[in-house]
């Protein structure tokens, strides 16, 4: 394995990647040689590099993670794959759908694994989720709302909406099961012109179902948190919780169809609640561990090319939207030229 881009989220895949069994962490790149200084005392049989080309080069390099910025993702991933490597990139998958499907073409072509770093998709508490809807016991999701709030980390290359929602959208499209038909969203950019600091985004499914999403880096709290209303049970989500980390409602809204009048129609149940118990174990070392078994065993990843490239479509739609005052957008409607900064290379 190689690790290209070892800043502040890439440190923690060379920490995992190293750790990993199955896989040897031979390269680690990247432009800034601090970096580098500090990584190499602790991994005595890995070489530093500032030169990717060396490591895509390298013959016992048989997968390359990418962790450098957004914007650099198209062209990295592209030459790893151009180069015979499996092709691990961080989220989002690249800054452009067009883009995203030529890396999936690409690794077809060349038989590659390509897996995006949907995070979130790995976290014991989602897979909870998924197995609480899978059994029938929250029923089908009515709606659900994501908050992914903070003061900070403000970034100059990408919008909080392209940094912090691809881990809201995975979740969404993956418990959804499918994409949503419109997308409506508002954000400004206080801060930096053109890069937006908060960002409300509504998806709107063909069955009625709806999801929200509020994203910002210019607020008083620190959140992570998901709740997702079914039609039998709710669920919250809060990542910031240390321990109980999921809290289950038994409430909910029966509707009867047998009434005399619209007050006895509906009847609220105000059941109990509880914290079932969550595995705690790193969802990035389940995440790193997934991708080196998809690359020995040859398998699809749970989060392939084609997932990141669903993500992208979404984050796409709503930066459409939020440049067009809030218009709902359709997923399928061709999209306008990249706007300025967004354009992959
Ligand atoms: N999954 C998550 O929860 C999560 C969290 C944070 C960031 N990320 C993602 O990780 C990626 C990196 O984010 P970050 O916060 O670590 O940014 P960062 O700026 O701290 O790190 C990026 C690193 O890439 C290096 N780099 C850039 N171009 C390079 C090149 N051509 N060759 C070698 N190295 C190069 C830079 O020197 C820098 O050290 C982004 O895609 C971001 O979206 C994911």
């Amino acid at each position: 394995m190689a690790v290209v881009g070892a800043g502040g989220w890439g440190k923690n895949l060379v920490r995992n990647f190293a750790a990993a069994p199955g896989a040897r962490l031979v390269w680690c790149c990247d432009l800034n040689e601090a970096i580098l200084s500090r990584l190499a005392p602790q991994l005595p049989g890995t070489r530093m590099t500032t030169r990717v080309e060396e490591v895509l080069a390298s013959p016992d390099v048989d997968a390359v993670a990418i962790a450098t910025d957004a914007p650099t993702h198209h062209l990295m991933a592209r030459q790893a794959l151009e180069a015979g490597k499996h092709v691990y990139v961080e989220k989002p998958l690249t800054l452009e759908a067009r883009t995203s499907r030529e890396l999936i073409r690409l690794a077809e072509e060349r038989g590659k694994q390509l897996m995006v770093g949907h995070l979130l998709l790995f976290h014991p508490a989602v897979e909870k989720i998924e197995s609480l809807l899978g059994s029938g016991e929250l029923g089908d999701i009515y709606y659900m709302y994501t908050q992914r709030l903070n003061l900070g980390v403000v970034r100059k290359d990408e919008s909080a909406w392209w940094s912090l929602a691809p881990h809201d959208v995975s979740v969404i499209l993956h418990l959804f099961g499918t994409e949503p038909g419109t997308v409506s969203a508002r954000g400004e950019s206080y801060l930096q012109p053109g890069v937006q600091d908060v960002v409300f985004v509504n998806l709107h499914f063909p069955d009625r179902r709806m999801a929200q999403i509020h994203v910002s880096w210019l607020d008083p709290h620190k959140m992570r948190k998901m709740t997702i209303v079914g039609t039998k049970k709710m669920v919250v989500f809060d990542d910031m919780e240390a321990a109980e980390k999921i809290k289950i409602y038994d409430k909910g809204a029966d509707v009867s169809p047998d009434y005399a009048s619209y007050n006895e129609a509906i009847t609220l149940r105000q059941g109990d609640i509880y914290l079932p118990r969550v595995d705690m174990t790193e969802p990035l070392s389940r995440e790193c561990r997934h991708f080196i078994e998809c690359v020995r065993e040859n398998r699809r990843p749970k989060t392939g090319g084609e997932d990141g490239l669903r993500v992208v479509r979404v984050l796409e739609a709503a930066q459409q939207s939020i440049e067009e005052g809030g218009r709902p957008v359709t997923l399928e409607e061709p999209r306008g030229p990249a706007r300025r900064g967004r354009k992959d290379p």
